[in-house]
């Protein structure tokens, strides 16, 4: 796979597709701008070395329609401002009025397309729509880590009608980081996973206690470890289904010799409330008609000790529903200990990194992945298919 560096770019139209799939409140305003911030060395170098550049991303899932609330409009502003150069805002992402606009693009000068899942070929992969992005460039540079588990037209048919494509750095670090910390980690190698269901992370999960020395396992779907230990777990959450599977998963764990954590104690409240009632208490007496909402400060700093000799930590998923403050504690509790420890760390997944710009420790975590899907998708084990195509396309 070649990455940006090794193509010529000077004056040629370069499409970098990125994500820039960035949350927005009521009005339209972008509520966390990590996403844009996380490309802006690639940008900068594209216009430092005077390529013509064409940005392109999706937001949403406007299911193949122009929503209008889910335009690009806000964040060619906000992109502008951190490139502080003018970012032109192009009115679809294919089409004639699109390839003037690209035409007329002078060597320095960006131009944002607009929403590709406008157009339904994006998410169905289609080759005629790949070919009608294609046709805007003489280079396409993937540095969309966040959406390359997807096999959607723009990374992934398109790599077969540009005439050179590469990685970008932001792609290149998220893969390189990811191999640091599961294909060739210093050991001890400490997974924690948390959030609320086994379900969402099975496959994970089967594909990590194949790796680390150590397991943590936190949030609801704890329970249904917790479950297959036999305790009585009050109204908490469990999924019965996966109860097996999770007592497999702790079999594996005791035959290869890996540490297996689970709470052994738990913030339980009345109901899932900030105003709820709460208590603390060992999980064996979690009170019939109460649930297990986060862990407790026990199992906080068991946890917090077994990071102690931890070399490489990769984190996903909170371990209680930190979003109410009344359950947080755990989470904040356990970012801390990550943010202490000596380790290589790498976080991935939606809400983990919210979690630790919310404790303030981001600048303290080793690397903090842009990819939710994505980066679960290389925890099962698996290939990105955009990363297949880039080194397809060679
Ligand atoms: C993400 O936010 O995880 C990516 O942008 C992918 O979005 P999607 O889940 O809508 O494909």
């Amino acid at each position: 796979m070649k990455t940006v560096k090794q193509i010529d770019i000077e004056e040629k139209r370069v499409l970098f597709r990125v994500d820039f799939n960035v949350p927005l409140d009521s009005q339209q305003n972008i509520t966390d701008d990590t996403r844009i911030r996380a490309v802006l060395p690639t940008l900068r170098y594209a216009l430092d070395n005077r390529a013509r550049v064409i940005v392109a991303s999706h937001l949403g899932r406007p299911k193949g329609k122009a929503v209008p609330e889910m335009s690009l409009a806000p964040v060619s502003k906000r992109l502008g401002r951190l490139l502080e150069q003018n970012v032109k805002m192009a009115p679809d992402c294919i089409g004639a009025e699109v390839e003037a606009a690209v035409a007329a693009l002078a060597p320095g000068e960006v131009l944002l397309l607009e929403n590709l899942r406008f157009h339904p070929g994006e998410t169905a992969n289609d080759d005629d729509f790949a070919r009608a992005l294609a046709k805007l460039c003489e280079v396409y540079i993937n540095d969309a880590f966040a959406v390359s588990h997807r096999k959607n037209a723009s990374v992934e048919a398109i790599t077969g009608h540009v005439p050179v494509c590469g990685a970008g750095f932001l792609l290149q670090r998220e893969l390189e980081y990811f191999r640091k910390a599961m294909a060739d980690p210093q050991r001890p190698l400490v997974a924690i996973v948390g959030g609320a269901k086994v379900s969402s992370k099975l496959s994970a999960l089967k594909n990590m206690i194949q790796h680390v020395d150590k397991f943590i396992v936190g949030g609801a779907m704890a329970n249904t470890f917790l479950r297959g230990k036999g305790f009585s777990l009050g109204r908490s959450m469990v999924e019965p289904d996966l109860v097996d599977a999770a007592a497999e998963i702790v079999r594996q764990a005791r035959e290869r010799g890996v540490k297996f954590y689970l709470p052994v104690d738990v913030v339980a409240a009345d109901r899932m409330d900030p105003k709820a009632q709460v208590k603390i208490v060992p999980i064996q007496e979690i009170p019939a008609q109460w649930m297990a909402l986060d862990i407790g400060p026990a199992t906080s700093l068991l946890y917090s000790q077994a990071l102690y000799d931890a070399k490489t930590i990769v984190w996903n998923g909170p371990m209680g529903v930190f979003e109410m403050d009344a359950f947080s504690r755990g989470t904040t509790a356990l970012v801390h200990s990550v943010a202490n420890s000596f380790a290589l760390s790498i976080v991935g997944g939606g809400d983990t990194d919210v979690a630790i710009h919310k404790s303030g420790e981001a600048d303290r975590i080793t690397y903090i992945s842009t990819g939710g899907g994505a980066f679960l998708q290389l925890l099962e084990g698996k290939r990105l298919p955009a990363v297949e195509a880039l080194e397809r396309c060679g």
